[in-house]
């Protein structure tokens, strides 16, 4: 049959993207990440969204032209409903409905949540699917959460975080120690380099399969101001142990929780998604994970984990097979659950 080309939009947070997709295989993706953050420590809505409408032209462009396909060949356009930041989501929708009314294509809403799973489906050489029904564990700076996927379009949270994210929980413990935003990745290679147990932090008591982090961040705080105290080049003095002491607990909270996940539905097929699926002790635990309880675990592509279009164009080309197509009168839901 005929091949069908979509072309996808993101545009939740602080990264604005485009990918072209033909079927499952994404023939282009474009990110333009926003710098204007790192001044403040974190995402400014209003900047973002500025951003966004300054970027979307230009990286649709590129999309097209790395793909090599006119605008004319295109079959659907898929976008990121929600859930999100709504001025950020106001531009990406926007955009996707003029340009599909323009050329007269239909119009796909994704959910981003559900988008951060499917990217496991997209089509990539040596890249192996997991099979039905898996534990998905979606954890970035925006989200934390373990999702049971019975079917691409069949999936039920089993838990999440009740304040901060873990991608934040890495961020505001390196703000602590003076390192620049985003933290999360250097708090991972100064982590390389220190004693996991040297140093201890309690881990929160939540029931279930929900997480909390901000309590860890506080006991972080005191701690560094008790030790300050005593002596003031303590952080840098001890930078690579307490990033290594940091990095073990928040590991040591995810892996617990997904051992219990795994425990109660009898499940031991575990994908990962979201940037903090980058950092080096998440991927050591997952793979000794797959020695020590049989798990078969899965990480796709980095570019597919950190916010992306290509994993909105999986879900639309999965949409476009079913005929499952938006109205134009469709609007961006910045609360907008699996
Ligand atoms: O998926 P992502 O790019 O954007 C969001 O949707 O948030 O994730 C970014 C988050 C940031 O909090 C960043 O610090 C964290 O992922 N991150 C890491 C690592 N790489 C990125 N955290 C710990 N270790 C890493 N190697
Ligand atoms: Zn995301």
């Amino acid at each position: 049959s005929e091949p069908i080309y979509i072309l996808a939009i993101e545009s939740s947070c602080d990264d604005t993207s485009a990918a072209i997709l033909c079927n499952d295989k994404v023939l282009s993706n474009v990110v333009a990440t926003q710098k204007i953050h790192e001044e403040y420590g974190g995402v400014v809505p209003e900047l973002a969204s500025r951003a966004h409408q300054q970027n979307i032209v230009p990286v649709v462009h590129r999309a097209l032209t790395r793909a090599n396909i006119d605008k004319k060949q295109l079959s659907a356009i898929a976008f990121t409903r929600g859930p999100g930041l709504m001025g950020s989501l106001l531009v990406g929708t926007s955009f996707s409905k003029s340009l599909a009314l323009g050329l007269n294509i239909p119009l796909i809403e994704v959910n981003h949540m559900q988008a951060h799973i499917l990217a496991h489906f997209i089509n990539e050489e040596n890249a192996e699917i997991p099979q039905f029904p898996f534990l998905a564990m979606t954890i970035s700076g925006g989200h934390t959460q373990i999702v049971l996927v019975k079917d691409y379009f069949n999936m039920e949270i089993l838990g999440e975080t009740l304040d901060d994210a873990v991608g934040e929980a890495f961020d505001k413990s390196a703000k602590l120690l003076g390192l620049p935003y985003p933290g999360g990745p250097l708090v991972d290679k100064y982590a390389q380099l220190g004693d996991p147990r040297k140093f201890k932090f309690p881990k929160p008591k939540v029931d279930g399969l929900n997480f909390s982090f901000s309590g860890l961040k506080t006991s972080i705080l005191y701690f560094i101001q008790k030790e300050v105290k005593n002596n003031p080049n303590f952080i840098t003095e001890n930078l690579n142990d307490i990033c290594a002491s940091i990095q073990f607990t928040i590991v040591e909270i995810l892996i617990g929780k997904l051992k219990k996940a795994a425990k109660q539905t009898g499940i031991k097929t575990i994908a990962i998604g979201g940037g903090v699926s980058a950092n080096s002790g998440i991927r050591r635990a997952l793979k000794s994970s797959e020695k020590d309880y049989g798990w078969n675990t899965f990480i796709p592509k980095f570019e597919y984990c950190t916010d992306n279009a290509a994993m909105i164009g999986i879900v639309g080309y999965l949409k476009y097979k079913d005929g499952v197509f938006a109205e134009p009168s469709i609007l961006a839901k910045a609360r907008y659950s699996i």
